[in-house]
């Protein structure tokens, strides 16, 4: 049955409508002041509202705005009286579903009633469509098999609509901000756009304002009122990348946000109310943080609600192929070239790398390697720069008891040299020119070295 909210400051109207409404089969509500129907609309859940547009506590069009600030997509018919039909239409305007105009017969209420309780359950159907579409496709942009990213998304699906903090903690490139968007998708906030901040790519003398705007004149600066971020994602989600650079200060700041839902811009004395989903993300062991007093524990313990770790590709290597072939089809798009058969020794090759860079390094590598592929087939050959950055770092052998770097870089220029002559079939003079150094200092160096 559908729920309707009367507000009107006319007793005897108020009541007769609502009988009659109620007749034809509505749970109908009525309230007299406007202040307290803002009270109801709070605790309830009603499909229409129908209020007047003029009354003596409120008028209509401010009541419409506060009650559309407390529910978004709440259905608000204003019924005007004579002399009121601008406002009605300005009403219209300001997100009202539809006017009727006083005097009215019941039945045109009802017809308009009938209207507006088709809309809806189209609304309701077209969120109902869109969200599965989403949900669909917001996972699917992550990718992988293994068990770990399985869980993953899992866990992804249950908390996303859940208005809850999450902090995703994993190493550089491993897809914390993907996995954030994907959260953000598939929450009912995902009409909006998620707002991002990289906490530490902004000067700490800048976050502040960033964060929670600022009042003309507040600072040098400030040549004007500037909403902040906090007011950007108001409705939303905003995403707290690299959390653990966030200065102290601002750390007892964002807690006290988090604790009163509210904000104060810099050089405002008002606060502002703001419904925002904060999702944070640390490449660091924030406990660690926490331990050596970096990060604020009670902040610590307010955002991890609930906690994604992603971890490395490097312990996940059952994505790689997988991964693999996602990228190379993206980029053969992207560079209109046609696909390449990759070869069984280009996937063994890749599985035994140790990313440090993750997915990004992973990504960044197949685009390059598409790019050099001209035979029809991707092979190791084409990921040459992930192998010699390998080859470089298996020559360097750690001994802990002699860590004098002049003996450390002679054994790796030795090697490296020994490499360009091996390169170049022993001509001294091409290798010389490959390394970028006179004939002479390679003659000498080779000397030195002992290089036979
Ligand atoms: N599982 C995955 N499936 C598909 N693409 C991925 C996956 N993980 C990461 N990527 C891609 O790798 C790149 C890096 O991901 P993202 O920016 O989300 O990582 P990050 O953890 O935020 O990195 P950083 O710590 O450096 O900010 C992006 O282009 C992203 O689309
Ligand atoms: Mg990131």
């Amino acid at each position: 049955m559908p729920k309707i909210l009367f507000v009107d400051d006319d007793y005897e109207f108020t009541n007769m409508l609502s009988t009659y409404i109620s007749m034809e089969g509505y749970d109908v509500e009525s309230s007299n002041s406007p202040k307290s129907a803002l009270n109801l609309i709070k605790n309830n859940n009603y499909d229409f509202v129908i209020t007047d547009i003029r009354m003596p506590e409120m008028d209509g069009l401010r009541f419409l705005q506060e009650a559309l600030e407390i529910k978004r997509d709440l259905t608000v018919i204003v019924m005007s009286a004579y002399g009121t039909y601008e406002t009605a239409i300005e009403a219209v305007k300001r997100g009202a579903y539809d006017y009727i105009s006083k005097p009215f017969k019941p039945e045109e209420l009802l017809l308009l009633l009938k209207k507006a309780e088709e809309r809806e359950s189209l609304k309701r159907e077209n969120n109902r469509l869109r969200m599965q579409l989403k949900q669909e496709s917001g996972l699917d942009n992550i990718i992988g098999n293994s068990f770990q990213i399985q869980e993953l998304k899992e866990k992804i699906k249950r908390v996303s609509p859940l208005d809850v903090t999450v902090i995703i903690q994993g190493e550089s490139g491993t897809g914390k901000e993907l996995v954030a968007r994907a959260i953000h998708d598939l929450s009912k906030r995902s009409e909006h756009p998620i707002v991002a901040i990289n906490c530490a790519a902004i000067p700490e003398n800048l976050i502040e304002s960033e964060l929670f705007g600022h009042a003309r004149g507040a600072f040098t600066d400030a040549h004007t009122d500037r909403a902040g971020l906090f007011e950007e994602a108001n409705n939303s989600t905003l995403f707290l990348d690299e959390i653990g650079e966030l200065p102290l200060n601002l750390q007892t700041k964002l807690l006290r946000v988090i604790e009163t839902k509210e904000i104060r811009r810099i050089g405002e004395t008002k606060d502002r109310k703001v419904d925002v989903r904060i999702i944070a993300a640390t490449s660091r062991n924030l406990l660690d943080d926490v331990k050596e007093g970096r990060f604020r524990e009670d902040l610590y313990y307010r955002l991890n609600v609930f906690n994604l770790v992603i971890p490395p590709l490097r312990e996940r290597v059952d994505d790689i192929p997988i991964l693999l072939k996602h990228f190379v089809l993206k980029f053969c798009k992207k560079h209109n070239i046609r696909e390449p058969v990759i070869e069984k020794a280009t996937i063994e090759f890749l599985t035994t790398l140790r990313w440090e860079g993750n997915v990004r390094q992973l990504e960044n590598a197949v685009e390059s390697a598409i790019i050099l592929c001209d035979s029809g087939t991707l092979a190791v050959s084409h990921f040459s720069q992930l192998k010699a950055r390998t080859d470089e770092y298996r020559d360097i052998e750690i001994d802990e008891k002699d860590m004098s770097l002049n003996k450390a870089v002679a054994k790796f220029e030795r090697n490296f040299i020994i490499k360009a002559l091996a390169a170049v079939n022993g001509n001294r003079t091409k290798a010389a020119q490959l390394l970028n150094i006179s004939h002479r200092t390679l003659l000498y160096k080779i000397k030195e070295y002992g290089i036979k």
